[in-house]
């Protein structure tokens, strides 16, 4: 029924504009108990101890979560967790208010399972977002730091320190996000010469609050093995809870069916997936299992977290599959991921990381 009316309602009206739709829905349906409940009863995955999975001393239900820019100022977490996702991204969070790039910025690639997008981290400033996260569903929950526009790439440890402190009470997990493709020059942050003084600034900030709490990396597709092993050696060196591979790609694989796919911005979903997931298979095998990986990219259904995680994720996020799948697509893939479980004789999926070739 879902990907009937997205294939032909949903999908001749603008992508941001849908999204928007559906985002004040869902918060309004998780601003009560009956919306909460209605929503675990007909959407949540079925749970089973066999799913849990520990990382950065933190459980999770499952290994799926949702990745950073659905709810980039975290308005229908409620909803979100009632659909069953085990963890959840906020963000990108900037210091300031920004709007972000010029409409339109997001396009769906129909016959690609893709999307396209250049939205520029439209963000309502982390003291809205302190004032959104007030009410949080207990769940572990990510917050993705950013920085503003206009903010030289010279000054962007402040900006990503005030987001971190602004908002440390609220989130469980931080993530440094220096791999989204629409924010000019932000990629130069995985540069080593940056890189480690943010990390370094970071860890910090960290330092100084009360607990201690675990900060990732997330990193763009586009950059060679030899960079990633730099940016892990360096993500070692400082203490970094874990990766998060990958945000979207600039790349266009020939395979392009959609007239969108000539949009410039970030590419995700179906086509990111196989680089995506050769990249989770490099950071494990050059790291030795020693850093938590975060797949993300083109992940649809069980069968994707399965290859995520036999590539060596130890969970996994998505954000294009839930566009394209709907409400039931965490209890549909949980559920075909379990019934791979079952087929392969697999109790824990501790025993599957970073064990297929
Ligand atoms: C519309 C849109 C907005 C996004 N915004 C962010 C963001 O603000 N911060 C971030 O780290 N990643 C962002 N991403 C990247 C996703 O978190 C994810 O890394 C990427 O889309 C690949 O996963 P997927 O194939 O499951 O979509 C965004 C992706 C999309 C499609």
């Amino acid at each position: 029924m879902y990907r009937f009316l997205y294939r032909h309602l949903l999908a001749r009206t603008d992508a941001e504009w849908i999204h928007g739709v559906a985002l004040r829905s869902l918060a309004a349906a998780g601003a009560s108990s009956l919306g909460r409940a209605l929503l675990r009863r007909f959407f949540a995955p079925h749970l089973d101890s066999v799913l849990c999975v520990e990382a950065f001393g933190l459980s999770f239900a499952h290994p799926l979560g949702l990745a950073s820019g659905f709810d980039k100022d975290g308005c229908a977490l409620s909803s979100l967790a009632a659909l069953g996702f085990s963890f959840i991204e906020v963000g990108t969070v900037t210091p300031q208010p920004q709007a972000g790039n010029s409409k339109p910025r997001l396009f769906r690639l129909l016959e690609d399972r893709a999307l396209i997008n250049r939205l520029g981290f439209p963000s309502a400033g982390m003291a809205q977002v302190a004032r959104n996260l007030a009410r949080r569903p207990a769940l572990p929950l990510a917050i993705s730091l950013g920085k503003n526009k206009e903010t030289p790439l010279s000054a962007a440890l402040n900006d990503y320190c005030a987001v971190l402190e602004h908002l440390y009470a609220y989130g469980d997990v931080f993530v440094v996000n220096v791999s989204s493709p629409n924010t000019p020059d932000l990629r130069r942050l995985q540069d080593e010469a940056y890189l480690a003084d943010l990390l370094a600034g970071l860890q910090h900030t960290i330092a100084a609050q009360r607990a201690a709490k675990p900060l990732l990396l997330k990193i763009a597709p586009d950059l060679s093995f030899a960079e990633i092993e730099r940016i892990c050696a360096l993500a070692l060196q400082h203490k970094v809870g874990g990766i998060i591979a990958t945000n979207t790609t600039l790349e266009r694989p020939p395979s392009l069916r959609s007239a969108a796919a000539r949009e410039s911005g970030g590419l995700s979903g179906a086509p990111l997936r196989d680089r995506a997931t050769a990249i989770v298979r490099h950071i494990h095998s050059v790291t030795e299992g020693k850093l938590p990986i975060v797949g993300v990219g083109g992940v649809f259904n069980g069968s994707d977290i399965w290859e995520k995680l036999r590539a060596g994720a130890t969970l996994v996020q998505a954000y294009t599959g839930f566009i394209y799948e709907g409400l039931a697509f965490v209890r549909r893939a949980i559920g075909e991921l379990r019934s791979i479980m079952a087929a392969e004789g697999v109790r824990d999926l501790r025993d599957i990381i970073g064990k297929g070739r």
